[in-house]
């Protein structure tokens, strides 16, 4: 299978602090990953570094056709391919979610305002807002708006979209909201990188799971894993109920 993303013994301190030690794992095209492990383990520096949020200080990281670790690397080439959202929404409130959406497109990629409008549309259908198009952020639940923020990824067309436990800050009923329209993306093909406590979805939806402790990849394998852990670490993470 042909790897869209690909980290290579890479390597990451923030002063002392030596956070990924040697982090390897790749994800072909149209899987669905998951990264799991306690606070502090390191998946949003690994996510991070993916995108080039971080610079890392050792080992490869390929990313379609970027190499990411490359000094040289074109940022807003890499950025075109990998969208990310975060656990807080960062949609503009005083722009409509329209508005919201259409701004990467026009801006980024110059596409003309009608191009944008319509593809703004059509991405609000795949997240099951179509009639929200004209609300302004503060009007909607925190499970619309963090859909809203997937939709405004999506608009930007990504070869693989990153996300940062981005249910954290939502009650059940919109965590339920959210992941069903992140499973009707992996379902069409997208290629996923999920950091999330959601172990239902890590279980049910994702082709591969990264256990993640102490800024290495400590387990990673197909679900199953879960259900039967091959170290210690992993079963007491899962034992946790986390
Ligand atoms: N910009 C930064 N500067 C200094 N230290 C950082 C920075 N970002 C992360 N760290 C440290 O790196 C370690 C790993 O952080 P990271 O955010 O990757 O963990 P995580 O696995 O995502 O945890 P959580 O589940 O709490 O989100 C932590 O000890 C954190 O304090
Ligand atoms: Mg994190």
């Amino acid at each position: 299978m042909q790897a869209v993303v690909d980290l290579k013994s890479v390597h990451k301190r923030f002063g002392s602090q030596h956070v990924l030690c040697g982090v390897s794992f790749s994800v072909g095209r149209g899987q669905v990953v998951a990264i799991i492990g306690k606070s502090g383990s390191g998946k949003s520096t690994a996510l991070r570094c993916i995108n080039r949020l971080e610079h890392v200080d050792a080992g490869t990281i390929q990313v379609c056709n970027h190499a990411v670790h490359d000094p040289a690397l074109n940022l807003r080439e890499l950025r075109r391919d990998v969208g990310i959202v975060f656990q807080s929404y960062n949609l503009f409130p005083h722009l409509t979610v329209l508005q919201n959406i259409t701004l990467g497109p026009t801006s980024v990629k110059r596409m003309s305002a009608a191009e944008a409008r319509g593809l703004a549309l059509e991405v609000l259908a795949r997240v099951g807002l179509s009639d929200k198009a004209d609300a302004y952020p503060e009007q909607l639940s925190g499970g619309q708006q963090q859909r809203v923020a997937i939709a405004r990824s999506l608009a930007m067309q990504p070869q693989v979209m990153l996300f940062d436990e981005v249910t954290s800050a939502l009650d059940p009923e919109l965590t339920g909201e959210v992941l069903k329209v992140m499973e009707k993306l992996a379902v069409e093909g997208m290629t996923m990188i999920l950091v999330t406590h959601e172990m239902a979805f890590a279980r049910n939806v994702a082709d591969k799971v990264v256990f993640m402790h102490q800024g290495q990849v400590w387990e990673e394998g197909a679900p199953a894993m879960l259900t039967n852990p091959a170290t210690p670490e992993l079963r007491q993470f899962i034992g946790n109920g986390l």
